[in-house]
């Protein structure tokens, strides 16, 4: 089978004798042996680095964080740090000479900019989404892609709870009143969360944080999820999703976009619910039936509700939220008890951090490791540690395609050396296999990466050592 896009094969980074390792102050492994958590009498796991006579160049751009920025320099890596974006030609032109790259959103990593990366080791996406790069093209240039899709969850249950007290005292609609100068005091259809239900559509990150939050506060928990989930706390499971909409005051939705969540809270669930309930979006705009919630909420059927999210939401601050976004817009922001927010629901200062840390994280034990897992568009393979004991030996991380007999051909090359441990794994067309290698002279690091990297399937071969 030969590569579908004609990305061709990455010649390896490897180019001579094994480099001075530079100094290194902060990996997972060091922090480990600083905290004492690995006694004296255990193996101490090795720090490994690329075997290359180059030093790694990363591009950050978008105004990633400082605090990642000052973790690839205590690596001994070469950072340049842009505030801003850069478009597809400017990356282009300067992609060629870098190992990494770490975006937001706003950078897209199109096919151009991937077949111009030569050096191009790994993409890190510093936030949740990775719409902004063609994965498939990266993993077929043997480029895994790293993001963050839970880091901000506590930030999402937090303003769940938030919500559900604001509805329950319908105190935005009297600090509202409050600003135009009207004092309006009142107790009718206000309520205290304590002993109420709370019904969670989707247990995930979020549904299952958000469980233990509301549990804290009084309430009772059930959740509803396609898979069979075990319960934190005292909640409990519902067998429907009209059972869970039938007993609960509260009903919140924490599911993924996917074809069968689309409007899955419609006309039909709405009138399920219990009359004067309340419905919370924070999940992805899709999955409810604006202009049927609407109705329910004008037929005093639901008695309020907060959404985060839209179907079509604007490209940046300032812009209008109107009728020509979305039809019914002005019609949803003339309800009186329905919140609305810019898709705010994980914009916190402490996920920020999170991303930055995590992915930053995921890079560097990249480059260090070879360690894929976690990785959006590649095989998800580790190995445990080389240890300080153990210093010839090679790890190498082979990116291929995947077709049959590649292993035959590598384990051909490695069968005069034993193999300590060796894991592959596959995705689509691409096939990752990482190895080590014991008792490796200088002198065959270069023979054993050059005849990895002739074999047919070749497309990123690495050692690091
Ligand atoms: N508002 C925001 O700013 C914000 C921030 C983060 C995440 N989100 C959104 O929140 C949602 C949940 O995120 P998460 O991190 O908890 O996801 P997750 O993948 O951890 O959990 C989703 C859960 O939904 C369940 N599920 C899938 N299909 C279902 C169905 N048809 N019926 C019932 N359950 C179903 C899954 O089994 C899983 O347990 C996602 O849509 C995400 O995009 C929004």
């Amino acid at each position: 089978m030969t590569n579908p896009i004609a990305i061709p094969p990455r010649s390896p980074v490897v180019q001579a004798a094994v480099s001075v390792s530079p100094t290194t102050t902060s990996t997972i492994h060091e922090r480990l042996r600083r905290d004492s958590l690995l006694s004296s009498n255990v193996r101490q796991p090795k720090v490994l680095h690329p075997v290359e006579n180059e030093d790694l160049k990363l591009l950050l751009l978008e105004n990633i964080s400082q605090d990642a920025v000052k973790s690839f320099r205590a690596q001994g890596w070469q950072v340049d740090h842009h505030t801003k974006a850069l478009s597809e030609d400017e990356l282009v032109q300067k992609i060629g000479q870098y190992h990494a790259i770490g975006i937001r959103s706003k950078t897209k990593i199109t096919s151009r900019v991937i077949k111009s990366a030569s050096k191009l080791l790994v993409i890190g996406c510093f936030c949740i989404g990775t719409n902004q790069v063609d994965l498939e093209t990266a993993g077929k240039a043997g480029i895994p892609v790293f993001n963050s899709p839970f880091s901000n969850s506590r930030s999402v249950a937090e303003l769940v709870i938030s919500e559900i007290i604001a509805l329950a005292r319908q105190y935005f609609e009297r600090s509202f009143e409050m600003r135009q100068g009207l004092w309006n005091k009142q107790s009718k259809g206000c309520w205290e969360i304590r002993g109420k239900t709370l019904g969670i559509v989707g247990y995930g990150h979020i549904g299952s944080q958000l469980s233990v939050l509301a549990e804290a506060f009084g309430m009772r928990v059930l959740f509803y999820d396609i898979i069979n989930l075990m319960p934190l706390g005292s909640a409990r499971q519902t067998d429907t999703l009209s059972n869970l909409l039938s007993e609960s005051d509260f009903v919140t939705l924490h599911v993924p976009e996917l074809p069968e969540t689309k409007k899955m809270i419609s006309g039909p669930q709405l009138a399920q619910m219990k009359k004067g309930a309340y419905l919370i979006n924070n999940a992805r705009g899709s999955v409810i039936d604006i202009p049927a919630l609407i109705e329910a909420v004008k037929s005093g059927h639901i008695a309020g509700a907060a959404l985060d999210v839209y179907p079509v939401e604007p490209g940046s601050n300032g812009s209008p939220f109107d009728d020509q976004l979305n039809p019914w817009a002005s019609e949803l922001r003339s309800l009186k008890n329905v919140i609305l927010t810019p898709h705010i629901g994980g914009s916190t200062e402490e996920a920020q951090r999170m991303i930055g840390e995590e992915v930053a994280g995921s890079l560097t034990r990249y480059l260090n490791f070879g360690a894929t897992v976690g990785a959006v568009n590649f095989p998800e393979v580790d190995l445990r540690a080389i240890t300080a004991d153990e210093p010839d030996h090679v790890r190498i991380c082979h990116v291929h395609v995947n077709q049959p007999g590649v292993l035959r051909q590598v384990n051909e090359v490695l069968s005069p050396y034993n193999v300590e441990k060796q894991y592959s794994d596959s995705k689509g067309d691409v096939a990752y296999l990482m190895a080590d290698i014991a008792d490796v002279s200088p002198h065959d690091v270069n023979k054993l990466r050059e005849l990895i990297s002739k074999t047919s399937a070749n497309i990123l071969t690495r050692l690091l050592a």
